[in-house]
């Protein structure tokens, strides 16, 4: 089958396009043919080994995997145990740590994050609603978002922050979201009850409490969001780095408020859950860009830029 490989850690050219072996389903396992995928801010800081940490998990010189973390596809072949699903079935999801989705194949544990794919949503539109999705639930539930809250989300133009103002409706919050001025009109079509541009305003100034703060571009300091949260809000910090950790136990440890942060967990309860909002219209995919498999540097070097909407699919 087709693959890319990443040939070493560095810029987006290190992922070649080769052949490798088909993979074959274990008992409990089944064959996805990849009709699309996702290139997703994850991907690119572990093509180039950011941070470093990258190589203890990953592969010491290269990933070991094939990366690609999302997928949308047709059940081949199932496994002997397999209930769950059957051959034909047009199912999305996440390939959680094995990744292994840039690829034309690839075969998953009946009880991966996978759902089947609304028939509603092409392909495209499927692979993209994982990464964001699961991400931003995951965040969502742990804060208790409730109806009536007020949650600002920081970042709104972006996978995880499209996802998480649509979700943010779904548990009946008032949204704000902030975004650049050219993103405005994506993110109040998503649901947002304000919008503020960040390159007009900051929103830290302007006299407003938060009872929570999603953060997920960590473009601004811990202690200015602090200025903007009540005395008993919630921070999430979804790209926190170790120095926003340690201050987000000291806050936590220290007064009303609580931050969260760390990395997500997937499940299939959620994917079924997101999977269900899809049909009831009440989660929209984002789609920016359509790359070929072929074109997938192109598509790394879009991604790093860190101006995308919503995301970027890969046609298999
Ligand atoms: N904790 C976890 O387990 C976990 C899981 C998944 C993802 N993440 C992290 O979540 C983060 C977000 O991922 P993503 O895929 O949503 O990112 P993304 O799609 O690449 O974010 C792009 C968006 O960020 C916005 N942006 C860039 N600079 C900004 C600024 N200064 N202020 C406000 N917005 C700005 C851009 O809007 P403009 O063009 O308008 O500036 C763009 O729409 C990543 O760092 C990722 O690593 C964490």
């Amino acid at each position: 089958m087709k693959a890319i490989i990443c040939t070493k850690y560095g810029s987006p050219e290190v992922l070649q396009l080769r052949e490798v072996e088909k993979p074959i389903p274990k008992d409990n396992e089944i064959l996805i043919k990849i009709k699309a995928t996702a290139v997703n801010s994850g991907d690119y800081r572990i093509r180039k080994a950011d941070p470093f940490a990258v190589r203890f998990f990953f592969g010491l010189t290269k990933p070991k995997n094939i990366l690609g973390g999302v997928l949308s596809g047709e059940v081949e072949s199932i496994g002997k145990d397999v209930k769950r699903f059957k051959v034909g079935d047009e199912v999305f999801g996440s390939t959680g740590m094995s990744f292994g989705a840039y690829a034309e194949y690839k075969c998953l544990p009946e009880n991966a994050t996978l759902a089947i794919k609304p028939n509603s949503f092409s392909h495209e539109e499927a692979a993209v609603i994982p990464f964001g999705g699961n991400t931003a639930l995951f965040f969502i539930k742990k804060a208790k978002i409730s109806k009536g809250q007020k949650v600002l989300i920081y970042g709104a133009s972006g996978a995880v922050g499209t996802a998480a103002i649509q979700l943010a409706k779904v548990f009946g919050a008032h949204v704000t979201g902030v975004c650049s001025g050219a993103n405005i009109d994506l993110v109040k079509s998503l649901g947002a009850d304000t919008v503020i541009d960040y390159t007009k305003e900051d929103f830290t100034r302007n006299g407003m409490a938060y009872d929570v703060i999603f953060d997920t571009v960590n473009k601004i300091s811990f202690s200015q969001y602090l200025k903007a949260l009540t005395e008993k809000g919630v921070l999430i910090l979804a790209s926190a780095g170790i120095s926003e950790m340690l201050q987000g136990v000291w806050t936590s440890m220290t007064s009303g408020r609580k931050v969260i942060t760390g990395v997500i967990s997937e499940n299939t309860e959620d994917m079924i859950f997101i999977k269900q909002l899809m049909e009831e219209g009440k989660i929209k995919s984002v789609l920016d860009r359509t790359y070929n498999l072929e074109q997938i540097a192109e598509a790394h070097t879009y991604v790093e830029e860190g101006h995308k909407k919503g995301n970027v699919a890969i046609k298999v």
